[in-house]
């Protein structure tokens, strides 16, 4: 699909380090695609990077999309960017929205977040209030400066309970187990978003007191560690479908690098096997996965795709769909 050209409409401080974008599109004629609670955008900056945003908000307005983003300490150009340069006014290409992180199907849902994982939360507690389904939220912060959509969050909704949890007042999760979470309910799902360290605790914690792996849902807004580590120390080839050509994977390179390095097209967003962008379907050999947008199901699938950006080869050959 091709990408949607958007201006930036409004921009708007939530709380610590966070800003919030809300996007119109430049041709008002047109509508935005639908998207569902979990979905998230490529959002092209100008600085030529491009980044995978969660959608917040209403999911039932299609007026705009709305983003809210961290200024992250590493940032690797596309936080930093749009809050330091980034204007109202400004143009934007976007893609579509991608859905990574649904909702399935349940009669009760418990939703966490910590920091900036309020943004697919808060559209997944707007989603169930106009579906009338019960929810509790539960917000992780710092402290009560650092919590973004405080005024949505603060009109409350009329089907879900909202608890913000502040750090500096002994309310993390390290220091409470909250009473919710230790009367496992097999009716009710637990979908999470935060950094990683906070959903594999969280995680624990739900196992340890009876949850099962099938009711969790997560989305992590860090690379798995191997991905920040950098690269392994396996060589392999990848072999195109198309073409017939073959090209060596090194150690110290992607897919997504070699290929580019040969002029081929790779579809890139995050790079860091979070998003779906560059996931490619596989025709021959075996896959070492390394990226956390696919689930586990999918990784042992029959048909198999692989995120060009990060993951390797346990076989010596790849054969791609490219
Ligand atoms: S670019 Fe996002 S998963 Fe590869």
């Amino acid at each position: 699909m091709e990408n949607i050209h958007v201006i930036v409409d409004s921009m708007s401080r939530q709380g610590c380090n966070n800003i919030s974008l809300t996007l119109v599109p430049i041709d008002q004629g047109i509508t935005l695609p639908l998207w569902q609670a979990g979905s998230h955008i490529d959002v092209h900056l100008p600085n030529n990077i491009s980044r995978p945003y969660s959608l917040t908000g209403n999911p039932q307005d299609h007026s705009h999309y709305q983003l809210c983003i961290k200024k992250e300490d590493l940032s690797r150009g596309g936080s930093k960017y749009v809050h330091e340069q980034l204007r109202v006014g400004q143009t934007l290409q976007i893609s579509a929205p991608r859905q990574a992180f649904a909702l399935q199907e349940t009669t009760t849902y418990i939703l966490i977040a910590a920091g900036i994982g309020i943004t697919p939360i808060l559209a997944m507690a707007e989603s169930l209030d106009i579906q009338k389904k019960p929810f509790t939220l539960l917000y992780y912060v710092k402290n009560h400066n650092f919590t973004a959509m405080k005024k949505r969050l603060s009109t409350g909704f009329k089907y879900g309970k909202v608890h913000v949890l502040c750090s500096d007042q002994g309310e993390s999760l390290r220091s409470i187990t909250p009473e919710i979470l230790k009367t496992p309910n097999i009716d009710t799902h637990i979908y999470l978003c935060g950094p990683e360290g906070f959903m594999s605790y969280c995680h624990e914690i739900a196992k340890a007191e009876g949850w099962l792996n099938t009711q969790l849902f997560t989305e992590a807004f860090h690379p798995p560690t191997r991905i920040a580590d950098d690269l392994a120390t396996d060589t392999f080839i990848v072999k195109l479908r198309s073409s017939g050509q073959s090209y060596n994977v090194p150690s110290d390179k992607t897919i997504a690098h070699v290929l580019q390095e040969h002029d081929i097209y790779v579809p890139l967003s995050c790079e860091m096997g979070m998003c779906g962008a560059c996931l490619t379907k596989v025709h021959c050999g075996e896959i070492d996965h390394q990226d956390t947008v696919q689930t586990d199901e999918e990784k042992s699938a029959t048909e198999q795709y692989i995120a060009l950006c990060c993951s390797r080869a346990k076989s010596a050959t790849l054969e791609i769909d490219l």
